[in-house]
């Protein structure tokens, strides 16, 4: 559950009384706390209270006729980004075929991913989180989409299970810090956004993005790809087939035919560790190809 910020418990303290002491808004804080809201999604205060009063009545003189209280906007798209219904703003922005069409660097590419408002994920997001390691690499590690640490930080993979991805490609002997492009990796996610309180994302944002990342593979140039966890599996093959039947083996990306080899997202064998010798098949399979095996 989320809050949004003890200024408007003190707001709406305000409105019941005098000016409430620090130990009055500290049980208010409490209670939320107790209700389950774990994490403020807000700089800001949204007043509630001042959101539903009543608006002060027009002159009689006026001839406008009273207009229905329209929800406020961040609100709005917090409350969608929850739901992930990911309906596009009245504005209909561009759609990302196009966009991710026109970027001619990754730079550009960042950019415009970077402005697109077409879903909500962006007013709930901390960081923009593009991509880390080596442009270059002959191989690209794909995953789904940024958690509470990548977003607090700006870059993919940087939480646990992160670390973990880290250590299972040192195993095969790739780092995302090593400057050889033999040696080293290049990471993206499907979504740059993080969906609000880690949430799978949902089908309309994945299908949105996805022509932004097949962008982002053409101009990262990779011979490679690993896809970790269904998310990432499922959109870059165009597939509903889990990740455990597909995993293990060698696919093509139906449209930049490119070798693709999907394997448990690193976050779920934190959970799973007795799929860890699976995955290590999978990396096996990756130094492989990357030392010059066909796939
Ligand atoms: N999970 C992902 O898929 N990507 C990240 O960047 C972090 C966690």
């Amino acid at each position: 559950m989320r809050w949004t910020w003890v200024r408007s418990i003190r707001g709406k303290a305000r409105r019941l009384g005098p000016e409430p002491t620090d130990a009055a808004l500290l049980a208010a804080l409490a209670w939320q706390v107790e209700l389950g809201a774990d994490e403020a999604i807000s700089d800001t205060p949204v007043d509630r209270f001042a959101a539903s009063a009543p608006t002060p009545s027009t002159p009689a003189t006026s001839a406008t006729p009273a207009q229905p209280r329209a929800p406020d906007g961040a609100a709005q798209a917090r409350a969608d980004a929850r739901h992930g219904s990911g309906v596009p703003t009245p504005e209909s922005p561009p759609d990302t075929h196009t966009l991710a069409e026109s970027a001619n660097s990754l730079a550009e590419l960042a950019e415009a991913m970077k402005s697109w408002d077409g879903t909500p994920l962006k007013a709930t997001a901390k960081n923009f989180v593009f991509s880390d390691g080596h442009t270059g690499s002959r191989l690209m590690v794909v995953g789904e989409a940024p958690g509470a640490d990548e977003d607090r930080i700006g870059r993919p993979f940087v939480g646990r299970a992160g670390q973990l991805l880290d250590k299972m490609l040192a195993a095969i002997g790739q780092s995302r810090t090593d400057e050889d492009p033999a040696k080293s990796v290049y990471i993206a996610n499907i979504l740059p956004w993080r969906p609000p309180g880690n949430r799978t994302p949902s089908e309309q944002e994945v299908q949105s993005y996805l022509p932004f990342m097949e962008r982002h593979i053409q101009l990262a140039k990779p011979e490679v790809i690993f896809a970790v966890g269904n998310t990432s599996v499922k959109a870059l093959l165009n597939t509903q087939t889990g990740i455990k039947r597909l995993r293990g083996n060698w696919h093509r990306h139906p449209r930049l035919d490119l070798p693709v080899m999907p394997s448990f997202h690193p976050a779920y064998l934190l959970r799973q560790a007795q799929d860890k010798r699976l995955a290590w098949r999978d990396l096996l399979a990756l130094r492989a190809v990357l030392d010059g095996e066909n796939t």
